[in-house]
Parts: C-alpha cells; structure tokens; sequence
C-alpha cells in the first residue's frame, strides 16, 4: 500500500506522537525514579572499596602463630628478645619495630649475629631514632605466623606503652605459597597474617598508633646460580602489589594503622633499556635493603611517625 506525502498515515502518527510527547517523558522519569529506588547504585567510595578488600575479621581471629622454636639459633634469638623487652619495661619505650631480617638488620645482626649484609645500619638507626627510646623485635626469616607467635609469647606489647609501633611482615610467607603466580590467593594469605600481627598489636597496645609497612619489592634469584636478577616485575610483583592493596584497605578500616608503601625508592627506571629495575647500591641481594637503603627507609617513614606524634626533636628538647 502506497502513502501519499503529505496527510496520509505517517502524519497521523507524527501528530499523535507530539501529542503525546509530555506523557512519554514523564514515563521515562518515572521509570528512571523507579529504576534508581529498585536497583541503588553500588558504591564505589574508598570505604567500600576497602571493605570488599581486607581480610575479613574471622580470616584474621583464625589466623594462627607458629612457632620456629625447634630451630635452635631462633629459640635462641627469640629468648634474648624476650629478656630484652622485659629490660624494656622498666626503660619505657617509644618507639617499636616488628619484622623480619629486613628489620633485623637495624640491630646489625641476622639471628642475633652481627653480619657482613648488615653493615652501618645500626648508625642509621642511631643517627634517625637515637634520641627516642626505640626497640626492635625482629628476627631473620619469619612469616607474619612466626610474628604472631611471638607477640602471644613474651614479645608482645604488655606492660610497654609505645607511641608508635612499626611493622614490616610478610615476604618470607611468599616462600611458602602453593602458587605465587596466583597473585590474589598469595595476597589473601599474606594480607591476613599481616593484619592479624596488627590486630594483635592493637590489641595489646590500646593506645599506639601502628605502621604498617607494605611489603617492599624484591627481585628473582636463585642462590645458588647467580647472577641476581635486578629486573622488575620479578615473579614476587604481582603477588606483592596485590598483598599491598590488601593491607592498605585494612589500614583504611582501622584508625590506628597508616599503611605506609616506601617500595618505590628501591626502583628506578634503567637509564639505556627503559626497564624498571631495582637499585643495586640500595639493594644487593635483591631482598634486603643497604644501609643507605634503610636510610632512605627512614626518610620515607619519617613524616608518618610525626603525624603518629613521634618526634625525635621531642626528646631532646627533654633532655636539654
Ligand atoms: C598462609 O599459607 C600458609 C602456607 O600454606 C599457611 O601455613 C598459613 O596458615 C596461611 N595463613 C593464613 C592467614 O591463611
Ligand atoms: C614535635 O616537635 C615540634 C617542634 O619541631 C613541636 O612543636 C611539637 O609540639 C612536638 N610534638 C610533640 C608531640 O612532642
């Protein structure tokens, strides 16, 4: 059937849809009022975001301790750490570390022998936290669950009341990873024996504000066939950057922890090939930073431990 151009049925429908135009937008905001009550918008803030993030509380009450205590040389160090935060009572203390090697070596020691890697770092120490009452219960090769165990047995933070408490936790569990490829799963782990060494912190010191440091980048090697392999991303990146994330949005959720990332001064853009690469001078081995590695640690937690009321003009405007 043939319409003609003008009169015919398409302008029957023109007509009929101007005058029903005001009805049709009036639906559509209906439907959109209706639409937006029936279905909300998810909300994508930080706060949720963080939520859908961190170890969930039950994750983290079952995290458990474990003990390395059949290592003879580690029950040793943990038994002098022990008599050192009992001497530490009567002190008083400022200022606390937690950690691994990567900590341990601001005493200079690994297992509490002073070792080559570890050189000059005390004097960092020294020169960034020796006006402040600072201790550190830190011992080579933990995972956040050899930590953990120790805060629950003569480690912990009773009968201290530190201003702030610093904790870097978390590579050595990466060892022990059915698949380090499977990035999330590895940060799950990682991110909940981190927050659970924190939530026991907090617990125990009712009044610290705590650190919580990311874990800091590392490179792939294997000891026994060099060379190290300085080149990022190493098969621990991903895993590291996620387990990171994680932390961050438990640090988030809880007033008392600032999640602190300092893994950036430890890469550097290769100045020829473009490639991210770790810094050698500041990181040797591919896992421990350097004295001027842990200087440059210092540096960067320097503004989080003032904003945590740490202040190493403080005491010595006290001893003045
Ligand atoms: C993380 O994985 C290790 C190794 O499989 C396991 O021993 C540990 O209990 C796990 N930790 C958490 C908090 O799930
Ligand atoms: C920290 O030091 C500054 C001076 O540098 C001083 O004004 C401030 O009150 C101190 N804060 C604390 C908590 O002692």
């Amino acid at each position: 059937m043939k319409h003609s151009a003008r009169g015919g049925p398409e302008q029957y429908w023109l007509t009929a849809i101007k005058s029903k135009a005001s009805y049709i937008i009036a639906l559509a905001l209906l439907g959109l009022v209706a639409w937006a009550v029936l279905f909300p918008r998810a909300d994508h803030g930080p706060v949720e975001i963080a939520q859908e993030l961190q170890p969930s509380k039950e994750a983290r009450d079952s995290a458990q301790g474990t003990s390395r205590m059949e290592i003879a040389h580690w029950a040793l160090t943990h038994e002098a750490l022990v008599q050192q935060k009992e001497a530490d009572k009567e002190l008083g203390v400022e200022l606390v570390f937690y950690g691994d090697s990567i900590t341990e070596s601001w005493r200079g020691t690994q297992f509490g022998q002073i070792i080559d890697r570890a050189a000059n770092i005390p004097e960092v120490f020294a020169k960034h936290y020796g006006n402040l009452k600072a201790a550190v219960y830190a011992i080579a090769g933990d995972t956040a669950g050899n930590l953990l165990w120790r805060l629950h047995h003569g480690e912990g933070l009773s009968g201290l009341t530190p201003l702030v408490v610093c904790v870097l936790i978390g590579t050595n569990d990466l060892i022990y990873q059915p698949n380090l490829l499977d990035a999330e799963a590895v940060a799950a782990n990682v991110s909940t024996g981190a927050s659970a060494v924190v939530d026991a912190i907090l617990e125990q010191a009712p009044k610290a504000q705590v650190l919580l440091l990311g874990l800091l980048p590392r490179g792939d090697r294997t000891v026994e066939a060099p060379p190290l392999r300085y080149l990022q991303p190493s098969k621990f990146t991903a895993a590291i950057q996620a387990t990171n994330e994680r932390m961050k949005a438990y640090a988030t959720l809880h007033k008392r922890v600032d999640f602190v990332d300092c893994g950036h001064v430890f890469v550097e853009k290769h100045k020829d090939s473009g490639d991210s690469v770790l810094i050698r001078g500041l990181m040797p081995d591919v896992l421990h930073p350097s004295a001027e590695g842990m200087e440059l640690l210092a540096q960067c937690l320097k503004p989080h431990l003032k904003r945590a009321g740490i202040n190493a003009s403080r005491r010595r405007l006290l001893l003045l």
